[in-house]
């Protein structure tokens, strides 16, 4: 009991959230919470289970698990009540709602609901009226994402363009849900490392001052001056001179420091614009004063502990394994953990977020959990407030299970592996000859597409919090949950209503007149797939979980194809002559095509007409 119990506590949205909810999902717990409070008004924390019935038509389309867990408490505070009879107390205080179209109990007092048809044609309709609309919320709190993140002078790897497809979908989705999102890219482009950095700029461009130095490499840059750090004593000291010339902002040393930024910024702006990724950057320097700020009014108030020399910070009593945050080290210089508390003050305080989310890989896992709890202890963060979130995803690994890396043992740079996506897509399509069929145009959008689509894709579709191979072979796979699979059913819907002529015009006109059909039993269980789209959504926001938007998507195009298998749109005869249209199932198909796109839009997918 006490397992289902936290399992509904984590799942089961509370009442008052759920009225908010614009979907079947959120309707049905309103009117079984609004059952349940009446027909046990002494269990106040009586749960309201709703979910999926599964495969099985007997069950229904959705179904209340609450009898059990509420004949458990009543048994504990005294009564005994069997679920059966639990369940049809619950029916007996269910207010009645056109959406629901039949209700029987079975089993051990599972209450089965089914849909109305009617009713959920009259909500898919409004796909031609208002567009695929997302759910409404009353309350979007202002959001902070932080993602991609990488560090200048160091190559972007893998790890960070996990972090940068994760995050630019969870923006996407916030976004499209109506929460203000402010995406911030925390570049590392402070510490001291740039003091290595300036002194080698200083070493090899005597003139960078004039003429801005010609650097191509910056990683090769980066490793010539840790050899020099490493081996050269007076080379070491003007390095830290340098770290904090420039933590003063001294003019020359910003200049520095800034035209090694640029090289870097460039790269990575490459790399987001191939993969159409829009955020701010912020990266750990702009924090420089508030670091300041913020130590000193820690030190007052006496946060901040002395340990050999450096200051340390306790999230929790020292002792039993705890370990604290490193704030000023002993060289007087700050930390990562110090541009963290920096951040998160200034993200509360001036940003006035209400939710952040960090995404980066799950090794840094502790490092969130320590700067949450510390923020919370320093009075940064109030938990009924606040929510913040550490997405930490797991490592990517190459196909031989090991560490991705090139056969030389080198880090894959993110530009080769972007080229050998595009090089390996048209090889797909031209296997499937369709550069025989489509205009030059037609193919360069195509596999630009199915390239990027399946890199993204392929993260996308598994849980962030497991490693995953890496395997262009298996992301260009045309069968199963892939982005390409996914891409070429978009475009075979696609190709129904264009192929008897009709427009996107064409198909207003046609909604008009027409309704979408939903009377054959494949039609009604497509139906009822796309009506689950904005749950689908909410559940996501919820828990972060963007495969799950993958498995949706996957079970559009799975429902798709059973209705079109036997349900004709359009019928022709032996020459090839229309003869019949289905508007009802153009429209129908149309719908699918439109929450199809919605799903990519959030996924970041770009799905093209003709492929
Ligand atoms: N630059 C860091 C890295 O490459 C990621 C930063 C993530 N964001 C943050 N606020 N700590 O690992």
């Amino acid at each position: 009991l006490k397992i289902l119990q936290r399992a509904i506590a984590k799942y089961s949205p509370s009442i008052s959230e759920c009225t908010e909810m614009e979907s079947i999902h959120g309707l049905l717990i309103s009117l079984f919470g609004t059952a349940v409070k009446s027909a046990f008004p002494n269990l106040p924390d009586a749960p309201v289970v709703i979910t999926l019935s599964g495969n099985n038509v007997k069950f229904g389309d959705y179904q209340c698990n609450s009898a059990m867990p509420i004949s458990n408490m009543l048994k504990q505070s005294g009564t005994k009540v069997a679920p059966r009879d639990v369940a049809n107390e619950i029916l007996k205080h269910l207010p009645s709602h056109q959406l629901i179209e039949k209700l029987d109990v079975a089993g051990p007092g599972f209450i089965n609901i089914f849909l109305n048809r009617t009713y959920g044609l009259s909500r898919l309709s409004t796909i031609f009226s208002h567009g695929v609309q997302p759910p409404k919320l009353e309350h979007p709190i202002k959001t902070i994402v932080d993602f991609s993140s990488p560090n200048i002078a160091k190559e972007m790897h893998v790890g960070h363009l996990r972090s940068t497809i994760i995050g630019d979908s969870i923006a996407r989705l916030l976004e499209y849900l109506g929460y203000p999102v402010l995406r911030l890219n925390h570049v590392g482009d402070w510490g001291t490392q740039f003091g290595m950095l300036i002194a080698h700029l200083k070493d090899k461009f005597p003139d960078y001052l004039e003429k801005s130095p010609p650097i191509e490499d910056l990683q090769a840059f980066y490793k010539e001056a840790k050899v020099q750090f490493d081996n050269d004593e007076e080379f070491k000291k003007r390095a830290y001179a340098s770290v904090v010339q420039l933590q003063s902002f001294e003019k020359d040393h910003v200049k520095a420091w800034k035209m090694i930024c640029d090289v870097s910024r460039k790269e990575f702006q490459k790399i987001y614009d191939r993969l159409g990724i829009n955020l701010q950057e912020r990266g750990e320097s702009f924090y420089q004063k508030h670091m300041e700020e913020i130590v000193k009014e820690l030190d007052s108030k006496g946060y901040l502990e002395e340990d050999e020399g450096r200051k340390i910070l306790w999230a929790d009593a020292p002792g039993n394994g705890s370990i604290p945050m490193t704030i000023v080290k002993s060289d007087g210089g700050f930390t990562y953990d110090t541009s963290d508390v920096a951040a998160i003050k200034h993200r509360i305080e001036q940003e006035k977020a209400n939710w952040i989310i960090y995404v980066t890989d799950a090794g840094q896992a502790t490092h969130f959990q320590l700067l949450f709890k510390c923020a919370e202890k320093i009075g940064i963060v109030d938990r009924k407030k606040h929510r913040l979130d550490h997405v930490g995803f797991g490592v990517v690994l190459g196909e031989d299970k090991k560490k991705f890396k090139t056969r030389s043992g080198d880090t894959v740079r993110l530009v080769d592996l972007l080229d050998e996506g595009l090089r390996r897509a048209l090889e797909k399509l031209e296997e499937k000859d369709r550069h025989k069929v489509l205009t030059k145009e037609e193919l360069e959008k195509a596999q630009t597409s199915v390239a990027y689509g399946c890199i993204k894709y392929a993260d996308l579709s598994h849980s962030y919090n497991h490693e995953y191979v890496f395997s262009f072979d298996k992301m260009l796979e045309d069968k199963g949950n892939t982005a390409v699979y996914l891409l070429y059913a978009y475009t075979r819907i696609k190709s129904i209503a264009r192929n008897a002529n009709f427009t996107a015009e064409g198909i207003k006109e046609m909604s008009k007149e027409h309704s979408i059909s939903l009377d054959h039993e494949k039609e009604w269980k497509l139906g009822k797939v796309l009506l689950r789209f904005p749950e689908v959504l909410l559940k996501i926001a919820k828990d972060l979980y963007l495969h799950c938007l993958c498995e949706y998507l996957y079970e559009v195009s799975t429902a798709f194809t059973e209705f079109y298998d036997s349900c004709y749109c359009i019928e022709k005869d032996s020459s090839g002559d229309i003869v019949k249209i289905n508007h009802g199932r153009i429209l129908l198909s149309e719908a699918t095509a439109l929450v199809m796109e919605k799903c990519f839009h959030i996924l970041g997918l770009n799905p093209v007409e003709k492929m």
